[in-house]
């Protein structure tokens, strides 16, 4: 089958990974009579520079007719310039659930061997929908909103994800002894849909507890459920605890439309040194491939992506190795 997806490569590091991403997914793909037709469009700075608009509207055409992207990371200014690319995709497309799992590689050494956890962050309010003003020039105003119809849904989704996969245990994370109507009504729709599934067990923490808890004992968690902003910074922190943000995916999903990306920005301080490393990227692609049922081209990669990683004599500078990026997909490659 030929897959048509729309492919963001982004800025950054973001044209390095896409490149290792796409030429490791054509080779995986053609030994199963697997093709993909690349659309290819810029976002961000790139994409103004060229059309005007930060996100062109072939772009969004692409994605609504495609219905499914794989993207790289796009910078996004911090204070004045646009707003985040990655926000308004995720908006403009109601990709409500972010999908992050967060599983050590074999052979990895780390300070914490074996994590298999996954985070389910809403991806369509909170903090994020940049709703904000100045009062006045000494006082700026965000406004948080959190509805009974976003909340339900990502608990939807989290525990409709713990019951296909006979995972035991969901944790609620929020701060509702602090913001007790936002987060209260969050808490209340996470312990409402908890109740429909009595074979997972349900528990809440508040999130600077959660914090510390993460740290000290990461394996009490098995699914991560959260907002917004409290999604954003926890999927950081759990990235650490497997060897860093090189290495965890993402799923941005929707009821009409996915987009993959991994968890990390657009790494400015390595970008075109051929240091990054695509293991995010990868196993992005791999969620894609099975989100567009291609299960067997999706274990391949997955298989000699851990190969490489078991093996460990080609790995990149963020995980202790010494390789570059395209060594890395060169070693992924002969792996397949
Ligand atoms: P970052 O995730 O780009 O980088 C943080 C640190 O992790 C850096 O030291 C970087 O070198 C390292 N790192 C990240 N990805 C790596 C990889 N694949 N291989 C090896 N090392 C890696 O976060 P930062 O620096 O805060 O953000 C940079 C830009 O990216 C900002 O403009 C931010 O807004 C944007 N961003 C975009 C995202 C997206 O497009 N989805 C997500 C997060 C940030
Ligand atoms: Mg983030």
């Amino acid at each position: 089958a030929a897959h048509k997806i729309t492919l963001v490569p982004g800025d950054g590091i973001g044209p390095e990974v896409t490149a290792a991403v796409v030429s490791i997914l054509e080779t995986a793909g053609k030994s199963e009579g697997v093709t993909f037709d690349w659309h290819t469009y810029d976002a961000g700075a790139d994409a103004f520079a060229k059309t005007g608009e930060y996100i062109p509207k072939a772009l969004y055409d692409s994605i609504e007719q495609n219905r499914v992207a794989l993207k790289g990371p796009v910078t996004t200014p911090i204070g004045g310039g646009f707003s985040s690319i990655n926000v308004t995709l995720r908006k403009k497309f109601d990709l409500y659930s972010n999908f992050r799992p967060v599983k050590s590689l074999p052979g990895l050494v780390t300070k914490y061997p074996g994590i298999d956890m996954v985070i389910f962050r809403e991806n369509t309010e909170d903090l994020y929908i940049g709703l904000e003003v100045m009062i006045n020039p000494d006082i700026a105003q965000s406004l948080k909103i959190i509805t009974r119809k976003g909340s339900t849904r990502i608990a939807k989704s989290a525990f409709d994800f713990a019951r296909k996969l006979g995972r035991k245990k969901v944790h609620a994370i929020h701060k509702a002894n602090i913001m007790k109507l936002s987060d209260g009504l969050f808490i209340k729709c996470c312990k409402e849909v908890a109740a429909e599934y009595p074979e997972i067990t349900y528990a809440e923490h508040i999130v600077d507890n959660t914090c510390m808890q993460l740290v000290m004992n990461p394996y009490q968690y098995d699914v991560i459920l959260t907002e917004n902003l409290y999604g954003d910074i926890l999927s950081d922190l759990c990235s650490g605890l497997i060897g860093g943000l090189g290495l965890v995916p993402g799923a941005n999903l929707g009821a009409e439309c996915a987009i993959f990306e991994a968890v990390h920005g657009s790494a400015p301080d390595i970008a075109g040194q051929d240091k990054a490393n695509p293991t995010a990227l990868l196993q992005s692609a791999v969620l894609m491939l099975h989100h567009i049922d291609e299960p067997v081209v999706a274990e391949k990669v997955q298989k000699a992506l851990e190969a490489v990683y078991a093996e460990g004599k080609t790995l990149t500078r963020d995980v202790g190795g010494t390789s570059g990026t395209k060594a890395f997909a060169d070693a992924v490659i002969a792996a397949l």
